[in-house]
């Protein structure tokens, strides 16, 4: 399988959470497209590309359940937070209510309205080992007030890895009358997703994470009943358009001047890729891949699993916290030294190494990392 993938085989990459990796197959096709956009610019950025764009967002509404006209690309999961926070209305006073597991760049952009708006972020704390669904959604909506507008979280979190229960909470959140923003960046062909069923106000995805297309395409869902309510980031040729097309929402977001939109067209391709190489499969090898080694790595950091070892919290991606004195340095020397790119991160006041599991890794690249680990522990002081 690695060999159908870009990726250099002298590092062991058990880094896919962070940016993906394209398989040679859907790469080719991106650079079709560049191709034709290069050679023939004027039709395809003002005609035939904007079919190919709906045809796109047709493929990816199919495979996630959703009208293609509710989708918008968008180059990562920050812009598609950035386009909600800034245009939903924030009052003096209204909360946001979220959990302490979020993205870094997205807890950013909310605190950065609400210092602006007098609104507040509320990071309702998720203990640490997750023990249960129950105790979750317990200790998460101890944060709902009287002032909660809006419910924003991740289905699958970055730094802990963690599947959260959205369902759960969006369907309470509909009963109080609240607005649900999910943070999906993770969770596109890596976890079942059906936004009908899900039914969130807002959801954003990353393509270009667990669904394998080239880097910059991603996706903004935003239920019909709110798409009039959000301006577009980049006021351009669609806002006040001379010719509208019947969706609003459409003609204010998704065309933003000159730009290479190829990434989003591959979306079609990837699609074949997972049926010609039986990806379902994939997933469950590389699930149970984690399963049988998520305990063994934790025991070798003297430490244990943060969540049942199950497919209801766990995906392709775990986090396992890690004693040691400098983050940065113990990144760098995996990198530098053993040729392993993989993330070690703080998150409120701990410090966790997060494993992807992709089609291309193995059991013995994780041994390769058992063995690593070891070695660094009898050499340096940065793991203790
Ligand atoms: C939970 C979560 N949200 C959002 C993102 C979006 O990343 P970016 O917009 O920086 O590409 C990521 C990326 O890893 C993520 O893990």
């Amino acid at each position: 399988m690695k060999n159908k993938f870009l990726l250099n085989p002298e590092i062991t990459h058990l880094n896919h959470g962070s940016f993906g990796a394209c398989p040679k197959s859907i790469f080719e096709d991106y650079q079709k497209w560049q191709l034709e956009l290069e050679r023939n610019t004027v039709q395809f950025i003002t005609k035939t590309g904007e079919d190919q764009l709906k045809i796109a967002k047709q493929a990816l509404g199919h495979f996630i359940n959703c009208d293609w006209d509710d989708l918008i690309y968008v180059t990562n999961p920050t812009t598609a937070m950035n386009i909600v926070i800034k245009g939903l209305e924030l009052n003096e006073g209204d909360e946001i209510l979220t959990t302490n597991h979020e993205y870094g760049a997205i807890d950013r952009t909310w605190k950065y309205y609400c210092a602006k708006t007098g609104s507040k972020y509320v990071q309702q704390n998720i203990s640490i080992p997750i023990q249960s669904k129950e105790k979750f959604l317990t200790e998460f909506w101890l944060g709902l007030t009287p002032k909660t507008k809006y419910i924003f979280l991740s289905q699958i979190t970055s730094s802990t890895a963690l599947i959260f229960p959205v369902k759960e909470i969006c369907d309470k959140a509909k009963e109080l009358g609240l607005t649900t923003i999910i943070d999906g960046a993770h969770v596109p062909n890596h976890i079942p997703l059906n936004l009908k069923e899900l039914n969130p106000d807002i959801y954003t995805g990353a393509c270009h994470k667990w669904m394998l297309t080239p880097k910059g395409s991603s996706f903004l869902y935003v239920s019909k009943a709110l798409q009039d309510q959000l301006d577009p980031l980049v006021i351009s040729w669609g806002y006040d358009a001379e010719h509208p097309s019947n969706s609003k929402y459409q003609d204010y977001h998704q065309y933003q001047g000159t730009r290479d939109f190829s990434a989003f067209l591959t979306i079609p391709k990837a699609l074949q890729f997972f049926k010609e190489n039986d990806w379902e499969t994939k997933k469950k090898e590389c699930r149970d891949l984690l399963k049988h080694y998520y305990p063994i790595v934790a025991n070798e950091l003297g430490k244990k699993p943060i969540c049942p070892v199950t497919n209801e919290f766990l995906g392709q991606i775990c986090s396992i916290p890690i004693n040691t004195s400098d983050n940065i340095a113990l990144h760098d020397l995996l990198y530098d030294k053993y040729k392993i790119e993989i993330p070690v991160f703080k998150l409120n006041d701990s410090t966790y190494i997060r494993i992807s599991f992709q089609a291309y890794n193995s059991g013995h690249e994780i041994e390769y990392l058992l063995d690593s680990i070891k070695d660094i522990k009898s050499t340096t002081n940065l793991i203790y």
